[in-house]
């Protein structure tokens, strides 16, 4: 198995590798002679720095496929119309009882599928002005429920929302935080499809942060697929496309804020948006 330096980053096998150091339970591996004593010199520090590199690798990942999904979407978006609209018109020349017809009828259905995520797509790259006003993450999450209200009543899910009182104002754009907000809330309830459960939304302040907390009781998140769950097109539904959490995660990380996410599989997830208190646009 290939396991990273602490010290220097570089990828090693642990199999074969001879430097290795005990730390508070855990067995380090090294390259090197020099990256062990390094190490052992200060391992707390060395143990920030990889934190600190591992968080740089995983952004600059996410920014890449990010570029990717951009491309893919101007690429994808001319063909789509021209395929779109040729076989419209075929369809529509076609006499009612033609056998073809169906088969024109599931293309142009498809085909409105990725017109659909391409347009997406392009939105959420032309959402570039934000609009900032001063907003109450309460009003937010009570906007961002009222958009699934009729799925949240028809599927028998109860809503639980523990709000703080008086919270203060956020410089925020209040239009695009509702849709992420929104996104997890549609997430949740697609986890609780089989078992109607809870979907649980707090507010509160944590240090110089105010957080908004989305919690469900549906199948959770394998473990090996956490880390995927924000990139683009990553889905396990049928219709995905996969981008409802790419886009929360970058309208939070437009407003300086961060996402993460707990789950239990079986059990249910937890996402938590925290946003700044002094949100300065930099
Ligand atoms: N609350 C949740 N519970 C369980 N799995 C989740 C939850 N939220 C996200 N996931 C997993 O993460 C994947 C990616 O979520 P994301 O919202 O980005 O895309 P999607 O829901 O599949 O499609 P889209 O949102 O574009 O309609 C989901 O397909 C699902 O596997
Ligand atoms: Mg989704």
């Amino acid at each position: 198995m290939k396991i990273i330096d602490p010290f220097c980053g570089m990828a090693i096998d642990d199999a074969t590798a001879i430097f290795e150091a005990l730390y508070n339970g855990t067995t380090f591996y090294f390259c090197s002679e020099r990256c062990k004593e390094e190490f052992e010199k200060d391992p707390e520090a060395v143990l920030i720095m990889k934190a600190e590199r591992e968080k740089l690798t995983e952004k600059e990942r996410s920014e890449s496929l990010e570029k990717m999904m951009d491309q893919v979407a101007h690429e994808m978006r001319n063909p789509l119309t021209s395929i779109g609209g040729f076989t419209r018109r075929m369809y529509e020349r076609l006499p009612e009882v033609d056998p073809n017809r169906k088969y024109l009828k599931m293309v142009i259905e498809d085909v409105a599928r990725l017109e659909s995520m391409t347009r997406q797509l392009v939105e959420m790259k032309a959402m570039g002005v934000p609009r900032i006003e001063p907003s109450s993450v309460n009003d937010i999450i009570g906007e961002a429920i009222k958009l699934y209200e009729a799925e949240l009543r028809d599927m028998n899910i109860e809503v639980r929302t523990e709000l703080m009182d008086n919270p203060p104002t956020i410089s925020i754009d209040r239009h695009k935080l509702t849709t992420a907000i929104g996104n997890l809330i549609k997430n949740a309830i697609e986890a609780m499809e089989k078992t109607p459960g809870v979907l649980r939304i707090f507010s509160r302040l944590s240090n110089e942060n105010i957080e908004i907390v989305v919690s469900d009781t549906g199948i959770g998140i394998p473990e090996d697929k956490i880390k995927y769950i924000f990139d683009p097109f990553f889905t396990s539904k049928i219709y995905g496309p996969g981008l409802g959490l790419t886009f929360a995660r970058r309208i939070v990380q437009e407003q300086k804020g961060t996402i993460s996410v707990e789950s239990e599989l079986g059990k249910g997830t937890t996402f938590t948006v925290s946003l700044p208190l002094k949100y300065s646009e930099q």
